[in-house]
């Protein structure tokens, strides 16, 4: 098939041109397990866990406000802890039902440029077109915004691998620096034993597209913007079973397997959310998202997660 094509090609080159193995990233919340928003010592916990027990380079969150909750002006938390600990922040903004500007301004509270090297990027939107959310001309208009007010700084948006590959995201696609594409086999209801095989085939054709649509291998910085698997506590979805046996089987198949293929991208996610609310899945029915962690809401490590 030309994707895959695609695909190897622009993983043949990378190697020669950036470093052999792509980047390990963890998706983190802005809430304790308590639901109070995390303050700069919760997230400098945070950090230590991750540094210690995996060889994880960045983090990204996901709302700047935190709409839902208190305000938890997270970028102001994240952005120091982070500086502290050597890690990178990919600050994100959940710009849906009309929180653009109020997620902005929590961001430019944080004087997020002070940091240097350490904010690697902000997104605009997770999942919103997916989701049906907000539109593209929305999207593109809040991302030219961003450019306008951060030169410099990478700006990029999140969603389904699926919206990339087939034209939804098309008019996106040459607006921004960064691309993430999430892709979960879980939710494709896969069994474990498929599981890798699934995601590989995401990531192949939301790259593939994308390669088509630049008409570049690299000209986009292409990332799997979240993969993951829930642990034991959590929701099976058809063959696609909870439990930490297989988050830990994805772990080293489909994680490691991918990053020894060069691309960068983020685990979801680093913690255990227990008060964090059910979620309806695509078949329609509840679905936990409490045990998608690869440690647990006290910041212990579920399994080995060196590759
Ligand atoms: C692209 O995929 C998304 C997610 O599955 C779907 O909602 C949308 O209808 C698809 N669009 C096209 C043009 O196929
Ligand atoms: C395994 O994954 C591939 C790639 O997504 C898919 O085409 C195939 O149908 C899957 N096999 C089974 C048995 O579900």
């Amino acid at each position: 098939m030309q994707l895959h094509t695609l695909l190897s090609t622009a993983l043949l080159a990378s190697p020669l041109a950036v470093s052999a193995a792509g980047t390990l990233g963890f998706a983190v919340g802005n809430t304790n397990a308590d639901g109070s928003c995390k303050k700069q010592s919760d997230f400098e916990a945070d950090f230590k866990a991750i540094q210690s027990n995996t060889d994880a380079k960045i983090v990204r969150t996901y709302s700047a406000s935190d709409q839902y909750a208190n305000p938890c002006n997270t970028p102001s938390q994240i952005l120091p802890a982070a500086k502290s600990a050597g890690i990178q922040v990919l600050l994100g903004m959940w710009p849906d039902g009309g929180a653009y500007q109020k997620e902005k301004a929590a961001i430019d509270a944080a004087n997020p440029t002070q940091y240097g090297d350490t904010l690697y990027g902000i997104t605009v939107g997770s999942e919103g077109m997916y989701r049906g959310t907000y539109n593209a001309n929305d999207l593109v208009g809040w991302v030219k915004d961003m450019k306008n007010s951060y030169p410099g700084v990478s700006i990029g948006s999140a969603d389904s691998w699926n919206c990339w590959a087939n034209g939804t995201m098309d008019s996106i696609i040459n607006s921004v620096d960064l691309i993430l594409a999430n892709g979960f086999a879980y939710w494709q209801y896969q069994d474990i034993s498929n599981a890798t095989k699934t995601y590989f085939d995401d990531m192949a054709q939301a790259l593939g597209h994308v390669q088509e649509v630049t008409g570049s291998l690299d000209k986009i910085h292409f990332m799997n913007g979240e993969t993951g698997w829930p642990g034991t506590g959590g929701t099976d979805a058809g063959a696609a079973k909870a439990g930490d046996d297989n988050m830990k089987t994805y772990w080293q198949s489909a994680v490691c397997g991918l990053l020894d293929w060069g691309v960068d991208l983020f685990w979801f996610e680093a913690f255990d959310e227990p008060s964090k609310p059910d979620a309806i899945g695509d078949n329609g029915q509840k679905a936990s998202e409490k045990y998608w962690g690869s440690f647990t809401s006290d910041r212990t490590p579920k399994f080995d997660m060196r590759c």
